[in-house]
This record gives structure tokens, C-alpha cells and sequence, in this order.
């Protein structure tokens, strides 16, 4: 939506359309706007060159934009070539940003992206699935050297670090936002949970209530995802490998198994593990007919589209984010190509839930670029933690209760507490 009087070209319009999806974001996010604005003003980001390697979409160019307004030379990228806004991109370009990824990019130019990204030096970067670290790791080690600091924002990403460090090829600090408790108890159960419900619903303009949906994954996303499933009134059916996480989806009232029993039955199943072929040639032998297979994992391959590709009599791609493959006479509709359904099919998180998430990677860039740190993975200190929830709570006109002097129990003086008279 241009405002009056913009130049109505079609490149300043879609300047002008970025710019606004900015602004948008910027008037829901008090988190960003007052507590991280104030603690990353402080100076220490002049001249600090920072890769923002994340899903590039509005959300992104805000903290991108809060970085550059601190003083901090940013260098965007996309985490993933099908997410990309081609409108923010213009955006972020016009403010004299500078942006290495197009929109409608596919992986061979996303990689080239991610390597002209590298070649920029960042010092600093917050990443998303570890794309950049790792291709900066296998194509340019020698910038290692140069690098100070990650902060990584997803598990898929998390784990890549922590396998990195094992084999002893982390020579830098690496903070886990994901393990925020700020991040992942509201980006990836609340955020995941209500956008990849949006998305598929947008994209198939299918039922839910009486349906029957399958969740592979019960960690924070399969949670999220099952529980807004459930309230809408499907029957939820979950796979989940960790059996503590299976017997909590069985108490959280999910109907749990196998997952060619699982998926045998649905019309609509979403992946959510965090791996790879969580639907491979197993389960697409026992698809129904006409069902729907979409992915809020990290990994396109969640579904295993290579396979469905391989044994396909035809592939039907009408351009609206559904891809056909017909399999021995069943249709198997595989959307935004296996893609995070919830980012590539729609319009990521909302927008005060990455105000969170956000907060933890702008105030962790700053940990990184003033704590000294040593090498290795870290999570980010409870004390910010803490203040980003504070922030949010005061946001919203929310007061805290602090505990009282006799409400406070002194474990270092254990036997007090035991006195009961
Ligand atoms: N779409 C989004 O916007 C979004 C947001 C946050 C995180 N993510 C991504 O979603 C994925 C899941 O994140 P999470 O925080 O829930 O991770 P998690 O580690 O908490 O949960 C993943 C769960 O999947 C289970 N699992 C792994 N392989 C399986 C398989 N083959 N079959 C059944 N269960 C299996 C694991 O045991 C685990 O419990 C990650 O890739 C993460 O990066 C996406």
C-alpha cells in the first residue's frame, strides 16, 4: 500500500510496499524499540560488520535496520531461497543497506548468495540453521579466523553448532538464541504453531474440524502445531521418537504411534522434526488419496520430495504453492515445496512473538561484541533472558509481583526452611 503521493513506478512501488511491511513491524515491536534500541545504542556496535542471515522478510529488516541505527555495518542474507521478500529486499537497498540475496532464487543462487555474504567479512553473525557459519566453514575456513561471534536462532542450527564444536571446528563463541527461553517458548510453539495452521489453511482453503491430522515431531514446533490443530477441532495424530516426548503428547490427550500407522489416516500431515525423511518412501507407500503434506521444520527434505519426484507418474505444479505428484493413482499435494510452510506460504511468525525472538538476537550480538567469551557454545545469560519477558510484560501494562522478605525461603541455611514451629 503506497501512501499518497509516492512515485507510482514499479520499482519505487515496490520499494515503497517494503517500506511499509517495515513500519508495520516497527509499531508492534516494543521490545526492539525500547530495551534492545537502548542497549545496543551504546556505541559499541560502530563499525562492527554483522551478517544477518535470516528468513529475509520484514520482520528480518527491522533488526537488520535497528543494527545499522546503532552504527553497525549489516550485511543481509536469506536463510532460504523460497522465503525471501523480494519487496524488502528494495527496502533494505534503498537505506543504503547492503543486501546479497534476490527473491525467487533458487539453491544453486541462494549458495552463490551465502558465499558473496562470507566474502563481505562479517565479524559477527546472526545466523538461522547455521547456513552461513557452515558454508563460511566448508568454503572459506580462513575467515574463521576473523569471525568473533554467531548467535544461532533455530534447534536445526543449535545442534549444527554443537556437532561443530565435538569435532573441534568452533573457534569462536557461538550463542544459542533458540535456547533462550524467550525464543523457543513462544517463537517456535505459539509462532509455529498458529502460522503453519494459517498457512496450510490459506494455501488449500481445507477443514479442520472432524479432520484428521497427522504432527511428526513433538518437540516445541509439533507441539505448537498440534495444539492449535486440536483446539480447532481435528483429531491430532502425533509420531514423536523420544518416548518422553511421545507419552507427553499421549497425556496432552494426542492420539500417538507409528508413523506409517499415523499417517496412514490423514488428510493433512506436517512435519516437525528437525531432521530429515521424516516422510519418506515408508510413509508415502500408506498416503491417502488427495492428502496434503506440508513442512515447519528446518529442512526442505522433511518431506522427502526427491523421492516423491523419483517415483511419480506425473508432477502437476499449478504456481499456487501446491505441487501434485500422482503415485500409483494417488494425489500427494506437497506445498511451498517442502518448504517451512508457515514462512514460505505465508508470512512467518507474528509479528510481537519476533519481537521476542529478535530481542534475543539483537541483545545477544551485543553479548557477543562486549562479553569476552571464550570459544565454543554458550546460551544466552538468564539476566537477559529475564529483562526481554520483563520488557514484554511492562509493554502490555503487565506488573510483577516481587517476592516478599518471608516469602523467600535461604537455602544456605537449609535447616531454617525445615523449622516448622
Ligand atoms: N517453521 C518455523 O517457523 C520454525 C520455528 C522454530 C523452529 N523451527 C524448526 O522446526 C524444527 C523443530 O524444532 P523444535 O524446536 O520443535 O525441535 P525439538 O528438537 O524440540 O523437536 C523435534 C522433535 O522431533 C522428534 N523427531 C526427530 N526425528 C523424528 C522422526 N523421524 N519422527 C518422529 N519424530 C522425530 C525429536 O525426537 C524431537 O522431539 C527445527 O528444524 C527448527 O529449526 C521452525
Amino acid at each position: 500500500m503506497a501512501e499518497p503521493g509516492h512515485n507510482s513506478t514499479p520499482h519505487l512501488e515496490l520499494i515503497n510496499e517494503g517500506i511499509d511491511r517495515i513500519k508495520w513491524v516497527d509499531r508492534h515491536s516494543p521490545v526492539l524499540n525500547g530495551l534492545v534500541r537502548k542497549s545496543v545504542n551504546d556505541g559499541s556496535l560502530k563499525g562492527v560488520r554483522i551478517a544477518v542471515v535470516v528468513h529475509l522478510e520484514a520482520k528480518t529488516a527491522f533488526l537488520a535496520s535497528i543494527l545499522a541505527d546503532a552504527g553497525a555495518e549489516v550485511i543481509v542474507a536469506g536463510s532460504n531461497p523460497l522465503t525471501t521478500n523480494a519487496s524488502v529486499v528494495e527496502a533494505l537497498r534503498e537505506r543504503g543497506m547492503t543486501v546479497v540475496s534476490e527473491a525467487d532464487g533458487d539453491i544453486s543462487s541462494w549458495e552463490q548468495e551465502l558465499l558473496a555474504a562470507a566474502d563481505h567479512k562479517p565479524e559477527y553473525i546472526i545466523d538461522d540453521g547455521a547456513e552461513l557459519t557452515m558454508r563460511i566453514g566448508m568454503h572459506r575456513p580462513e575467515l574463521f579466523k576473523t569471525i568473533k561471534g554467531v548467535s544461532e536462532e533455530t534447534t536445526t542450527g543449535t545442534a549444527r553448532l554443537y556437532a561443530m564444536e565435538a569435532a573441534g571446528l568452533l573457534p569462536f563463541p557461538a550463542l544459542t538464541a533458540n535456547d533462550a527461553r524467550c525464543k523457543h517458548l513462544f517463537d517456535n510453539r505459539y509462532g509455529t504453531g498458529q502460522t503453519t495452521m494459517q498457512a496450510v489453511l490459506r494455501l488449500t482453503n481445507r477443514r479442520v474440524a472432524g479432520a484428521n491430522i497427522a504432527v511428526i515431531g513433538y518437540g516445541y514446533v509439533g507441539r505448537g502445531i498440534a495444539e492449535y490443530a486440536k483446539k480447532m477441532g481435528a483429531q491430532v495424530c502425533v509420531c514423536e521418537t523420544d518416548p518422553v516426548r511421545a507419552l507427553e503428547a499421549h497425556f496432552d490427550g494426542m492420539i500417538v504411534g507409528k508413523s506409517v500407522d499415523v499417517v496412514c489416516n490423514a488428510s493433512i500431515v506436517i512435519t516437525a522434526t528437525g531432521g530429515m525423511r521424516a516422510i519418506g518412501q515408508h510413509e508415502i507407500d500408506v498416503l491417502n488419496h488427495d492428502v496434503v503434506l506440508a513442512n515447519a521444520g528446518h529442512h526442505d527434505l522433511e518431506v522427502d520430495v526427491a523421492t516423491l519426484a523419483d517415483i511419480a507418474d506425473t508432477i502437476t505444479d499449478k504456481g499456487s504453492q501446491i505441487t501434485t505428484y500422482n503415485v500409483a493413482g494417488r494425489d500427494i499435494h506437497v506445498l511451498s515445496g517442502g518448504a517451512l510452510v508457515n514462512i514460505a506460504g505465508g508470512s512467518g511468525h507474528p509479528v510481537e512473538i519476533m519481537d521476542l525472538t529478535f530481542a534475543v538476537q539483537g541483545l545477544g550480538a551485543h553479548h557477543l561484541v562486549n562479553a569476552q567469551m571464550q570459544p565454543g557454545v554458550h546460551i544466552l545469560p538468564k539476566h537477559i533472558d529475564d529483562s526481554i519477558a520483563a520488557a514484554k510484560l511492562h509493554s502490555m501494562g503487565i506488573q510483577l509481583d516481587h517476592p516478599r522478605p518471608e516469602q523467600e525461603d535461604d537455602f544456605k541455611e537449609w535447616l531454617k526452611g525445615m523449622q516448622t514451629t
